[in-house]
């Protein structure tokens, strides 16, 4: 059990018996150490309650319910109270119950983190870039955050399924079989198939915009495609092959990977009978030609998807599931899939990591599948833009989108030169590994560091600094730890250490362990990785304090092997939290 619950429990008997009725007892971490470790606001809450059923004479002072609910509460073994400002309780954890846990947390590999997802599956739908077309760095976004999010879900015990929605599908396959049949340098697409595919899409969509015979000559392949046709769907098939190699190459250099691939072509032949139903159902309807979702009128209109306020107040804003011309949607791809996720998957929740540009389609999205019966607690985890450090969306030099694999690559080179800068002797494959791990380690930082609606600026100097905010101050405070094991004559036997806590940097070093089985569930509350991020700098600033006060191999047993204790234990809390994030630690650097 967390401090915290441990906490809440004891509060809550002791409002039972003040009380006598079950009341919530919230406890939350102190907003300022200086007071306390954990407050309360119950009293204040409970009191308020109170006056609202009382008459005014016996109106309940808040401050003296916190008293009584002082008196009453057993706080044993764990923690002092005391009661500030207009009746809040502050609870300051002993020492002792300081040290007891951090004793626990030695023995327990899931480090104190309860297992709040046990029995739930959860679908995360992200990365889904487009087939054919590079990913850029708005795509890293998705796939840093969605694969955060995935491993701090498995280790909260979720049953997780990583599906990667990849745009296989869409109009650019016109254009890429026109290219391909006309254009193609074979020699290119087998050295690098990516840049050659998208050199075919850049090409032929700009001849289109001169020639309005090749626009026709595209939309007449992609019709070919559609119904069938065995060549293209041949070559389509060859594409997709290629695309998804160059793809597994930026993922294996992430360390990212999925358990599905389940493109939007993966659905196509349920669109056709899936519309048949809208419309029996009566969620859709005919609109010239097409097939429509329209509101339902359940919703004020602020809140209908299917709604939107123009000049002359508020309009119909409907989706459209299938074209005039027999086409089907993005739309309608999503609710097959959502039914597939639901009725073969048993998804119970899914989150889709995608940017907010797509925030009306999953409102859309969403409304319609619970109008359809399809309730998967869907949550869209959007997020914002990077931009570069000109503060304008992110661009390269020629005007165009900044492709992920160069960034990448890129942020290995830049580490590998701060390593023979700060470490020349180490040996060339340890520092091209370091170089890797530090470098991607980097990148995923300053995103996951962020938060994630905000847009934000992508500084190379920033995200690699030793000093500061970054993932290489974490790894190099892992170093430096693993580096103290490594002057020892014999393995630290933690499981029956003493700990003992005195000194204040101790204390707060065991306090900052402590905290690690609440931030990780907190991350989910509303998606937020960078809760964790932030929590762990923290953890690597008070080890850093704690280092420079106390002396470890130095003192006398048995502070010796308590402070070694504490080492050890930060040092498994930072790695286990980098690498929720998707970082490695190197062994030195
Ligand atoms: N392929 C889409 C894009 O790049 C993202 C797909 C997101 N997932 C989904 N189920 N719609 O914009």
């Amino acid at each position: 059990m967390t401090l915290l619950k441990a906490l809440e429990s004891r509060l809550s008997s002791a409002l039972q018996q003040v009380l006598g009725e079950a009341s919530p007892a919230h406890v939350t971490p102190a907003a300022d150490l200086r007071f306390g470790d954990y407050q309360s606001n119950a009293a204040m809450v409970l009191a308020r309650e109170k006056a609202k059923s009382a008459p005014p004479a016996q109106k309940t002072n808040p401050r003296a319910l916190a008293q009584q609910i002082i008196d009453a509460i057993d706080l044993s073994g764990l923690a002092t109270a005391e009661i500030a400002g207009p009746g809040f309780i502050n609870f300051r954890i002993l020492p002792e119950a300081y040290a007891a846990h951090v004793k626990k947390l030695l023995g327990d590999d899931q480090l104190g983190v309860p297992a709040v997802g046990q029995g739930q599956t959860v679908v995360i739908d992200f990365s889904a870039p487009n087939v054919a077309k590079p990913m850029h760095v708005g795509h890293i976004r998705s796939t840093i955050i969605g694969d955060s999010l995935c491993r701090i879900a498995r280790f909260l015990g979720f049953r997780v399924i990583a599906d990667n929605h990849i745009g296989d599908w869409g109009t650019q396959f016109g254009m890429i079989l026109h290219g391909w049949k006309t254009a193609l340098d074979s020699q290119a697409l087998q050295a690098d198939p990516i840049p050659e595919l998208l050199r075919l899409y850049r090409e032929v969509n700009a001849a289109t915009k001169q020639n309005p015979a090749i626009l026709e000559a595209c939309k007449a392949e992609l019709v070919k495609l559609q119904a069938g046709d065995e060549q293209n769907l041949e070559i389509w098939k060859q594409c997709i092959e290629l695309s998804k190699q160059g793809l597994q190459r930026i993922y294996d250099q992430l360390d990212v990977s999925f358990d599905h691939w389940l493109g939007e072509s993966s659905y196509n032949e349920r669109l056709p009978s899936l519309v048949e139903e809208l419309l029996e159902k009566g969620i859709a309807r005919e609109s010239e030609g097409a097939v429509c979702i329209f509101s339902d009128g359940k919703k004020i209109p602020e809140e209908d998807p299917f709604k939107i306020h123009k000049q002359d107040g508020w309009m119909d804003n409907p989706a459209i599931v299938r074209k005039a011309d027999g086409g089907f949607l993005y739309a309608t791809t999503d609710l097959a899939t959502i039914e597939h996720r639901i009725d073969e998957w048993n998804a119970d929740q899914i989150w889709y990591v995608v940017g907010v540009p797509q925030q009306l389609h999953f409102r859309q999205l969403f409304d319609a599948a619970e109008r359809w019966g399809k309730n998967g607690n869907f949550r869209h985890v959007a997020f914002g833009s990077i931009l570069g450090e000109d503060r304008k969306l992110m661009k390269t030099r020629s005007g165009d989108n900044v492709q992920l694999a160069d960034v990448l690559d890129e942020a290995v080179e830049r580490a590998a030169k701060i390593i023979t800068e700060k470490n020349p002797a180490l040996p060339a494959e340890e520092a091209a590994q370091a170089a890797k791990t530090i470098g991607i380690g980097a990148v995923k930082f300053a995103e996951l560091s962020q938060g994630r609606l905000t847009d934000y600026v992508f500084a190379w100097d920033r995200m690699l600094a030793l000093q500061g905010d970054t993932a290489p101050y974490l790894q190099y405070s892992s170093v430096r730890i693993r580096s103290i094991f490594r002057k020892l004559e014999q393995k630290l036997e933690t499981a029956t250490t003493e700990i003992v806590l005195h000194a204040p940097e101790e204390i707060h070093l065991a306090r900052l362990h402590a905290r690690f089985g609440e931030v990780l569930p907190s991350t989910l509350d509303d998606f937020k990785p960078n809760l964790l991020a932030n929590y762990l700098l923290e953890l690597a600033r008070a080890f850093h304090s704690f280092f420079e006060a106390c002396p470890v191999l130095k003192s006398d047993e048995p502070l010796r092997s308590s402070r070694l204790a504490l080492c050890e234990l930060s040092a498994r809390i930072l790695e286990t939290g980098l690498g929720l994030l998707g970082i490695k630690c190197p062994e030195r650097m």
